[in-house]
């Protein structure tokens, strides 16, 4: 399967997020990423409850499936994520990652996520260390670590985040994936990286930039030249 593959696969991924593309023409903007080489799209959800925005919900993940093969990351930033668990999977999400402050059970939700066939990650926002998710982390596919406060993009990253970065590697298995989220552009990858994160979510500096393959491109070989220092 296309999405397991992107996840297994070693090594550094950026995921470009739909978040920073123009709305008025996502097809378009999603296949020009990918003609870049971008194999995982970062889907932001937000409800207007757990953050102060709304985005978009399964609807649209829906609609963009048959547009692209690329592996479809859904980063939920909602309330109450096992009701809305079911709806984003049968829309073609591949990563279902939910928001640990989000819910009281995310035993559950994982389970849940997992009982749906797709692949499962939590989030942690600035302020949560890593102790709030110690019942799920060793089973899930992925821990996301926001290095803004979740909400909105064109955020300044948060270096303070990066000790989290540093002591979840240690802490995860090989196979299970560590994603930074929020501010990344060409000098903060290359922190991100070298704490230990492997897959990287860049909306404003891939879709905010003029030529978005090009932008992609830059911080691919930013990537792979901390990942080499790592
Ligand atoms: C923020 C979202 C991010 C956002 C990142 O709450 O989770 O995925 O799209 O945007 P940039 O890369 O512009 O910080
Ligand atoms: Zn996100």
């Amino acid at each position: 399967m296309e999405g397991s593959f992107a996840l297994s696969r070693p090594g550094v991924r950026i995921a470009p997020s739909l978040l920073a593309a123009d709305f008025s023409r996502l097809a378009d903007e999603v296949q020009a990423v990918e003609r870049g080489g971008a194999e995982v799209l970062h889907l932001d959800v937000m409800d207007g409850h757990f953050v102060p925005n709304i985005t978009f919900g399964p609807g649209l993940i829906k609609a963009l499936r048959p547009h692209t093969t690329m592996f479809f990351d859904t980063h939920l930033m909602i309330d109450d994520p096992l009701q809305y668990a079911e709806a984003f999977a049968k829309a073609g999400s591949d990563l279902i990652t939910f928001s640990s402050e989000a819910t009281q059970s995310p035993r559950e939700v994982v389970a849940e996520i997992r009982r749906l066939g797709k692949a499962v990650g939590v989030a942690i926002s600035p302020g949560t260390p890593i102790s709030a998710i110690e019942t799920v982390m060793h089973d899930v596919d992925l821990v996301l670590v926001m290095s803004v406060w979740p909400g909105f993009g064109g955020q300044e990253f948060m270096p303070e985040v990066l000790p989290k970065v540093r002591e979840l590697r240690t802490l995860l298995k090989p196979r299970q994936r560590l994603e930074v989220d929020g501010g990344i552009d060409p000098d903060t990858i290359v922190e991100a990286v070298r704490a230990g994160a492997d897959t990287i979510v860049a909306g404003t500096s891939v879709f905010g930039q003029a030529d978005p393959p090009t932008a992609l491109e830059e911080l691919r070989q930013r990537a792979v030249a901390a990942r080499s220092q790592h």
